[in-house]
């Protein structure tokens, strides 16, 4: 039984983002891959699902998010819109299908929709992906930006510490904000950066809302990877996450109680059988 039953049961749109915002109601989003996550997600209440390009992390098991691709990216939608009923669904455009050419990246992210099923699209980045922002808004797709630390450019990053604690970096990523709420963005992610600049980003942006991880508590929500939420990746420990399970180890106990009942033939018993 869910512990959290929604303040409004409609399905979510973009402008009930809005409306979180302007009344200071929190935004909850998870990601989830896959039908059967993304039904129980949704059944418990979360207000958006992304199909996020972690998939390439913790459904393929890639080291970075760099290697998915657009129609495994699609896939993934696709089984998580039939599970959902209530949340928003938004889906990743991953590398490759959106970065120089903006006609590119119109076509990726109505492929996104038309084949995906997806709600909205998510891209990194700021001023240099705006032409293809406001292109991809111009064809009547709501866009989802992503500030901070952007996990596709880690080859330029070098690694995944906090992003913009330098002044520079920090006043790039306010103006970059400002433009992306301007070209009609309807929501940014703000990924591990500090607490104050999403405080100030937050503020600034007064259509926008801010989806915050690993930025702080001031943001208009919060976003983290289901399967870290619940504690199936076990080595990954980054400050900002909160486990609210240990199905690491649940599903150990159980699938060891399963292999120990088949080799002492205690699995099926006459009742389990036909
Ligand atoms: O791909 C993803 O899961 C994301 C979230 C971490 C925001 O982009």
């Amino acid at each position: 039984m869910s512990t959290y039953t929604p303040v409004d049961n409609r399905k979510v749109t973009t402008q009930r983002f809005a409306e979180m915002k302007a009344a200071g109601e929190k935004i909850a989003m998870l990601t989830s891959y896959d039908y059967t996550m993304a039904r129980l997600v949704d059944e418990a209440g979360m207000d958006a699902i992304l199909v996020g390009d972690s998939a390439a992390n913790v459904m393929a098991g890639y080291e970075t998010t760099l290697p998915i691709t657009l129609d495994e990216m699609i896939y993934h939608c696709r089984c998580v819109v039939r599970g959902v009923k209530r949340a928003m669904v938004v889906c990743d455009m991953p590398f490759g299908s959106y970065q120089g050419n903006p006609q590119v990246g119109l076509a990726s992210a109505i492929r996104i929709m038309k084949e995906g099923g997806a709600q909205a699209v998510k891209l990194e980045g700021g001023r240099e992906i705006i032409d293809t922002v406001r292109l991809i808004l111009g064809a009547g797709i709501p866009v989802m930006a992503h500030l901070g630390l952007t996990p596709q450019s880690i080859n330029s990053f070098g690694n995944y510490n906090v992003r913009a604690r330098a002044e520079a970096e920090a006043e790039r990523l306010v103006e970059d904000a400002l433009m992306l709420e301007d070209a009609g963005c309807y929501a940014l992610v703000l990924e591990k950066v500090p607490s104050a600049l999403a405080r100030l980003v937050t503020e600034k942006l007064t259509r926008c809302a801010t989806i915050g991880i690993g930025a702080g508590p001031d943001t208009d929500g919060q976003v983290l990877v289901v399967q870290d939420m619940l504690g199936m990746n076990s080595g990954f420990k980054p400050k900002f996450l909160r486990r609210y399970a240990d199905l690491a180890a649940v599903i150990n106990e159980a699938v060891g109680s399963y292999v120990a009942d088949v080799k002492a033939s205690a699995f099926p018993t006459p009742e389990e059988a036909y």
